[in-house]
């Protein structure tokens, strides 16, 4: 189970990583539901669309001796904040792509993104492909825009981790999360101190986009 890494319990087998991750995707797919199911484990019906950016933090164990940090940034799916996103996943470790699987134009969007995100973004980056609002289609099957078979069959071509998620009722969310921890090169991953994270770990660039004035810090 994922928890908050309590300073002052670590022990000297320990490793301690800190990534960047950025979500991207069609405005309303449910990028900020994610990450407050991820982050507090929380889901609104009724979401405001995120304006810039929002910026929060997570902590996963991923065994005993191995924790590791996102550092998460929720972009705005809005076409008008579009040019904002390069600043965000500038320097990105991991991203999450996200779209609705009852919204077929959600997904040529995604694509465009894992485009921009492999031309663009860091040569490493790990790239994850989330169909979200699944807990729609259990009951009504009709709902679904997207198949699996289609989804997955992108997802191997374009070499990215993929699952259907479900903000509402938590379904995989945890799954997406610690899939991506586990391609992380936590090998470079330093003692479990974050003092010591910087000069071992996967540090982060200290950049300032000038959005964490209008982000929520959640930190
Ligand atoms: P922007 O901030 O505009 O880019 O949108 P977003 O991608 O962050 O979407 P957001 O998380 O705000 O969710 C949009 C709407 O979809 C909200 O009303 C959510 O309650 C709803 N929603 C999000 N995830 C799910 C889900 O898994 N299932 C269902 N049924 N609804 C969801
Ligand atoms: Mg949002």
């Amino acid at each position: 189970m994922a928890t908050r890494s309590p300073a002052g319990t670590r022990g000297s087998n320990s490793r301690f990583a800190q990534f960047k991750l950025v979500l991207l995707g069609e405005s309303a797919v449910g990028k900020s539901s994610l990450v407050l199911r991820f982050v507090k484990d929380q889901f609104d019906d009724y979401r405001e669309s995120t304006i810039g950016a929002a910026f929060l933090t997570q902590t996963i164990s991923l065994d005993d001796a191995t924790t590791v940090k996102f550092e998460i940034w929720d972009t705005a799916g809005q076409e008008r904040y579009k040019s904002l996103a390069p600043m965000y996943y500038r320097n990105a470790n991991c991203a999450v792509v996200v779209y609705d699987i009852t919204q077929s134009s959600s997904l040529d969007k995604a694509k465009q993104w894992v485009k921009e995100l492999q031309r663009q973004a860091n040569e490493n980056i790990i790239i994850a492909l989330a169909g979200n609002k699944l807990d729609l289609v259990t009951d009504q099957p009709d709902k679904r825009a997207i198949t699996t078979a289609d989804a997955e069959a992108y997802a191997n071509e374009a070499n990215l981790l993929f699952f259907e998620t479900s903000a509402k009722t938590s379904e995989n969310v945890r799954e997406l999360f610690t899939a991506i921890a586990k391609k992380l090169p936590l090998d470079q991953a330093g003692p479990r101190n974050p003092r010591a994270a910087g000069r071992g770990g996967v540090t982060l660039q200290p950049e300032t986009p000038g959005t964490q004035k209008g982000g929520i810090c959640t930190c």
